[in-house]
């Protein structure tokens, strides 16, 4: 069996272009368009390169972003008094803060600082609880580009054994939680889990999400599976791979997502979506006071 790719390039961009007259009708009835706060730490160049991404998209959709770069050695304190402006800051209708942050830095208070109502991320605990119980506000963005690209390709998930490889806050336990919901068998394994490639292999749906390239074989994967590869790792010669091991994955898989090109337009093109719909319910509500 030869994979269907899932073109994630060309799922976003669609994505993008639906959005871009949603984005309009919401500036014309809110007389400004949607407002995304972004910050960004220090001079990691990975961290630059996505933060630079996600605001071009802006741009291009129509939403407008605000740009706060900060200095390696930014204090705890500076960076709160940041998010304290942008939470009240009527121009900005969701905000991002790029993370990893520097060592000295302590991300989960600067989470909790941000208001639940502008999480573009859905990092905030209230929202993390929300999607727990199932009554979803702010997802995060990379999972929702998973399921979005499942759901593009038509894999069933009710009833699908899905293995979710990585256990971070940010991909793997959203995108477990999602997966659920839709009705799959969830299993969700990590650095400690024994016999990954037995789980694998009888997984109909594989979230690759530990960022170690090409960790998962191609020859665990069952034939017919659906691949979604999260795994952006750069190699010394330049290269850019995913967590699974492509070429071989793709004799065996009947759907798998190519690296780059896969899930990373999608987190961007869910990164817009989630902050025209945070402006719309901020809008709304101040429509109804
Ligand atoms: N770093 C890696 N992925 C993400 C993301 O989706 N959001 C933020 N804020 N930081 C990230």
């Amino acid at each position: 069996m030869t994979a269907q790719i899932i073109d994630g390039k060309a799922r976003a961009k669609q994505i993008r272009k639906d959005l871009k007259g949603r984005v309009s009708a919401f500036e014309e009835r809110a007389g400004r368009p949607p407002g995304l706060g972004v910050i960004l730490v220090g001079n990691d160049p990975a961290s630059a390169v996505y933060v630079r991404n996600k605001e071009r998209a802006c741009e291009k959709t129509g939403i407008r972003s605000f740009h706060h770069q900060l200095p390696e050695d930014v204090t705890q304190q500076h960076l709160e008094e940041l998010i304290d402006q942008l939470n009240q800051d009527p121009e900005v209708h969701g905000i991002l803060l790029q993370l990893p942050l520097p060592g000295h830095l302590d991300a989960q208070p600067l989470m909790l600082r941000i208001s639940p109502s502008k999480d573009a991320d859905g990092f905030h605990p209230v929202n993390v609880g929300q999607l727990a119980v199932g009554k979803p506000v702010f997802v995060p963005c990379t999972p929702l580009g998973c399921i979005d690209l499942l759901r593009s390709a038509g894999v069933p998930l009710q009833g699908a054994n899905a293995v979710v490889v990585g256990r971070s806050n940010i991909v793997g336990k959203p995108v477990a939680q999602l997966l659920l919901a839709e009705g799959a068998t969830v299993t969700i394994c990590h650095s400690k889990t024994q016999d990954l490639a037995g789980h694998v292999g009888r997984a109909d749906v594989v979230i690759a999400a530990v960022g170690r390239p090409e960790m998962i074989r191609g020859d665990w994967i069952k034939p017919g599976a659906a691949v979604i590869d999260v795994g952006i790792n750069r190699l010394d010669d330049g290269s850019i791979v995913g967590d699974v091991e492509f070429a071989a994955a793709s004799e065996r898989a009947g759907y798998i997502t190519p690296v780059p090109g896969g899930v990373g337009p999608m987190t961007v093109a869910k990164l817009l979506e989630n902050t025209l719909e945070g402006a719309l319910r901020i809008e709304q509500y101040k429509l109804q006071d």
